[in-house]
């Protein structure tokens, strides 16, 4: 079924050639384009600017008339808002518009509201009709308490334009009548009335990006939630979602149950001005009930769970751009599923918000009461903590902690601690706009004694005391390395910290205040330093001559030069001649004479976006597309892999190594998994492909890791789409500098010694300088490694992601393949990086085995 045409449509606006109402100004009169001859041209540019002047002052002067002069020209405002009702019972009819129930409540609604503008003078005035586009069950009812029902409408003004804004101001302060109360955000509490028991209204201007006038498809479809489902944006994954459209999907749940709303995918334009979803905690686009916004590729959690029983799902696009939209799971949950908060009496635990990690439900509060025995106190630690925007005083989404409110996203590991054997934690959010919530854990500590054996940083942080003065700040607030003696290893920096001293010069700010990458070249002052080496007067870099002989006194010019001689830091152009800029292949620039630093750059771009792994994140589905799963029939994933072509994967050598009655050589014992996400759960992107062939580089030593690097051969080739893409290989002489950032993926463990992920895991690393790596691992890295990670430790690959990609993101955007996961010392101990196959060094290989 083609989504755009089910459901039902309102105001439908589709017009059959509406894009040829959109015209350019024409050029009519093609002889204003012909060229005219020296005098003839000024007098015809004379006459031109004397009629445009006359054509601004008429037209500066019908504006003034318009909008000051013209007081009765009036424009319509449309205000979306929902009445609570009392004392009516929600029928299975009131969910179709076209059942008399409907009808005769829609008409006491309307009747209703026309009672409550006609209080005020403003909207009495010019107040032009109502239309109801929704009930549903009332919060009362949800519960099998009293009968209630809530109404959606839209209620229309024309307004003369002046008055705009005085309208606005009648809607959002609608004094409420005597005996009601103002509900927080400008919500109005009417008092019961004769028409119907008013609990409540609430209304406000409608997004006026939701009333652009190039939208030309509007619908609206109805989706029962009790049995999951998915919903989708039209066209996917097929195709990319259709151009100015207004989609809306009205959620609903049984009573006492809440809806709730997965994003498998969801991949739009960066512009959220232009295209966007939006979600609501109710079945109309009220803003005090939006509980998301989001475009472009969004990180964060893309889970929602309504506050009662319904939700609405709306999508705007703009003008065609080519991304894929979204898929959502939903499902129902009943209220009672999650209850949160609650006495806790150990001396140790957790707590977290409601649903985590999913985004909280609006309108929700839980309290813990936390007691320890008499003589302890208690602290409390956030391990996670996104609640919403910093603000002073917490007005929305908060946590409180024995009366101190926060709220932001800036709180993970902070350390709050009480002064008494109680603490009161209480998580609120308010109707709109929720977040991913908190995770904390608590202990309670002797007041004399909070870190017993341990070292106490300024923020209350207990760590081991190994961890101070080592140079690394553990605390986070790096209170563990201030007043540290530095040892003879060590080097001091400015600042006082004290660092390994290998770390100085390695291309990295260690002590944080950069002194232990000052003073580190070795030429003198006003010298410039070479790659090779040698030392150059400061001022001969960019005059257009290669005065280092390496081409790096050229290579971060604004020009880049032909050299005569190539080098190991140069880029060779098919021609043979050599450029002096650095890394110019697949940057968007033609550099050779000949364009051959652009060829064959249909890679290392995500196609649809503009712009295990230990202590790393789930990737968003198409975010690595040249990430490959291997598996050997019949057990599943063993190693990972890279897209080069549509015929050639690249891995790592020790993976294709037989192992006892493993025949791990054989290419008939593997299976290649394109385009997968999440392991056992392939879907219509993931792409399975025997193996033809498996070239092994021949000098694999399994003793050192030298040359671990292996091409496989598919059986058929693979179409490329946006979940399966192949990966740029870098030239021989590519830099990656150390400090770069690069990224590595794969579904390998997620601790050492852990099992395997099941979602594809990313975690940011940094090249790490060869010399520093060498002696951070015995001396058993070659030049033909290289090592990345995060020598602090708790982020590095593991077991299982061997093969995989380690990914950099060239100066386009483009991102290359910088090593292949090869080996490591454990996995993400501190100081122990991970050590990939340089493939820079495997370029020709590469090309001589595959072509590629
Ligand atoms: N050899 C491992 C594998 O087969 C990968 C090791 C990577 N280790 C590391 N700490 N970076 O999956």
């Amino acid at each position: 079924m083609d989504l755009l045409d089910s459901g039902q449509k309102f105001s439908p606006r589709q017009d059959a050639d509406w894009d040829t109402t959109l015209q350019f100004l024409p050029a009519s009169d093609s002889k204003h384009l012909e060229k005219k001859p020296g005098r003839r041209k000024r007098l015809w540019i004379g006459a031109g600017l004397v009629l445009a002047a006359v054509a601004v002052a008429l037209l500066t002067g019908l504006l003034v008339w318009h909008f000051h002069l013209r007081n009765d020209v009036r424009v319509k405002r449309v205000y979306i808002g929902s009445m609570g009702i009392s004392e009516q019972h929600f029928l299975p009819e009131h969910e179709d518009p076209s059942s008399p129930q409907f009808t005769e409540l829609a008409n006491l609604v309307s009747q209703q509201l026309k009672l409550i503008y006609s209080k005020n003078s403003v909207l009495a005035r010019y107040f032009k009709g109502s239309t109801v586009q929704a009930f549903s069950e009332g919060d009362g009812s949800s519960d099998g308490g009293s009968d209630s029902i809530v109404a959606y409408y839209q209620s229309e003004f024309d307004i003369p334009i002046p008055q705009q804004a005085s309208l606005d101001e009648a809607i959002e302060s609608l004094e409420p009548p005597a005996g009601s109360q103002q509900g927080p955000q400008g919500r109005v509490l009417l008092k019961p009335t004769d028409a119907l028991n008013v609990k409540s209204v609430i209304s406000q201007a409608i997004d006026p990006r939701m009333t652009r006038t190039s939208l030309v498809v509007k619908k609206i479809f109805n989706i029962h939630v009790s049995e999951a489902g998915i919903v989708q944006s039209p066209g996917f994954p097929d195709s990319s979602y259709p151009p100015n459209v207004y989609l809306q999907w009205r959620l609903r749940a049984n009573p006492g149950h809440r809806v709730w709303l997965d994003f498998h995918t969801l991949i739009l334009e960066d512009d959220c001005q232009q295209d966007f979803i939006k979600i609501y905690d109710s079945l109309a686009a009220i803003e005090h009930r939006a509980l998301t916004e989001q475009c472009g590729y969004p990180h964060g959690s893309l889970s929602f769970l309504s506050s009662g029983n319904v939700m609405l799902l709306t999508l705007l696009t703009s003008d065609e751009r080519h991304f894929p939209g979204f898929r959502a799971n939903y499902s129902q949950i009943p209220v009672t599923a999650q209850e949160c908060g609650g006495t806790l009496s150990a001396n140790k635990g957790s707590l977290s918000s409601p649903f985590f990690p999913s985004n909280y439900p609006p309108k929700t509060t839980c309290v813990w009461n936390i007691e320890v025995p008499e003589e302890k106190f208690v602290k409390v630690q956030f391990n996670k903590f996104l609640m919403g925007n910093e603000s002073n005083q917490c007005p929305n989404d908060y946590v409180d902690v024995n009366g101190q409110r926060l709220c932001g996203r800036k709180l993970k590991s902070r350390v709050i601690t009480s002064q008494s054997n109680k603490m009161t934690i209480k998580f609120h959010s308010d109707s709109s706009y929720v977040d991913q919530g908190f995770t904390a854990e608590y202990e309670a500590f002797v007041p004399t004694n909070p870190c017993p054996g341990r070292f106490q940083c300024t923020n209350n942080l207990c760590i081991n005391v190994t961890l101070k003065c080592d140079g690394w700040s553990d605390c986070g607030d790096g209170s563990d390395e201030d007043n540290c003696k530095c040892e003879a290893s060590q080097m001091k920096c400015k600042n006082g910290r004290c660092k390994p001293k290998f770390w100085e010069c390695d291309g990295f700010d260690d002590c944080g205040d950069n002194t232990d990458e000052e003073n580190c070249v070795k030429c003198e002052p006003g010298e410039f330093s070479c790659r090779n080496g040698r030392c150059i007067p400061e001022k001969m870099k960019c005059n257009e001559e290669d005065d280092c002989s390496d081409g790096s006194d050229e290579s971060r010019c604004e020009k880049s030069l032909v050299l005569q001689q190539c080098s190991e830091f140069t880029f060779q152009c098919r021609s043979g001649h050599c450029i002096s800029k650095l890394n110019p292949e697949c940057d968007g620039e033609q550099d050779c004479e000949d364009g051959s630093d652009e060829d064959n750059c249909q890679c290392g771009a995500r196609p649809y976006r503009s712009s295990r792994i230990v202590g790393g994140q789930v990737s968003r589905e198409g975010e690595w597309p040249w990430q490959v799963s291997l598996h050997i029939k019949g057990t599943g994933h063993v190693c990972g892999a890279s897209v080069l072509s549509r015929h050639w994967l690249l891995t790592a050598a020790h993976c294709v190594q037989d192992n006892g009655p493993n025949k791990y050589s054989q290419a008939d014992q593997w299976e290649a998994l394109l385009g997968l996400h999440v392991q056992s759960q392939t879907n219509e992107w993931t792409v399975r492909r025997n193996i033809k062939r498996i070239i092994a580089h021949r000098d694999y030593n399994a003793l050192t890791y030298n040359n671990d690097i292996a091409l496989m051969e598919l059986d058929t080739e693979v179409n490329l789409n946006q979940n399966i893409w192949p990966i740029c290989l870098p030239s021989p002489t590519y830099d990656f500098p150390a400090g770069q950032e690069a990224w590595i993926t794969g579904w390998g463990a997620t601790r050492e010694g852990g099992v395997a992920a099941t979602i594809l895991q990313k975690a940011e690393v940094r090249i790490v300088n060869s010399t520093v790596c060498k002696s951070l691992m015995n001396d058993e890295v070659l030049d033909t490694m290289l090592c990345a990670g995060v020598l602090k430790g708790g982020v590095d690959a593991c077991q299982g992601d061997s093969g995989g990609p380690l990914s950099v993101t060239g100066p386009s955007g483009r991102v290359f393949l910088a090593g292949v996961v090869s080996w490591g010392d454990g996995c993400a101990r501190r100081n122990k990086p991970g050590v990939y196959t340089r493939i820079t060094k495997y370029r020709s290989w590469i090309k001589e085995n595959s072509g590629v």
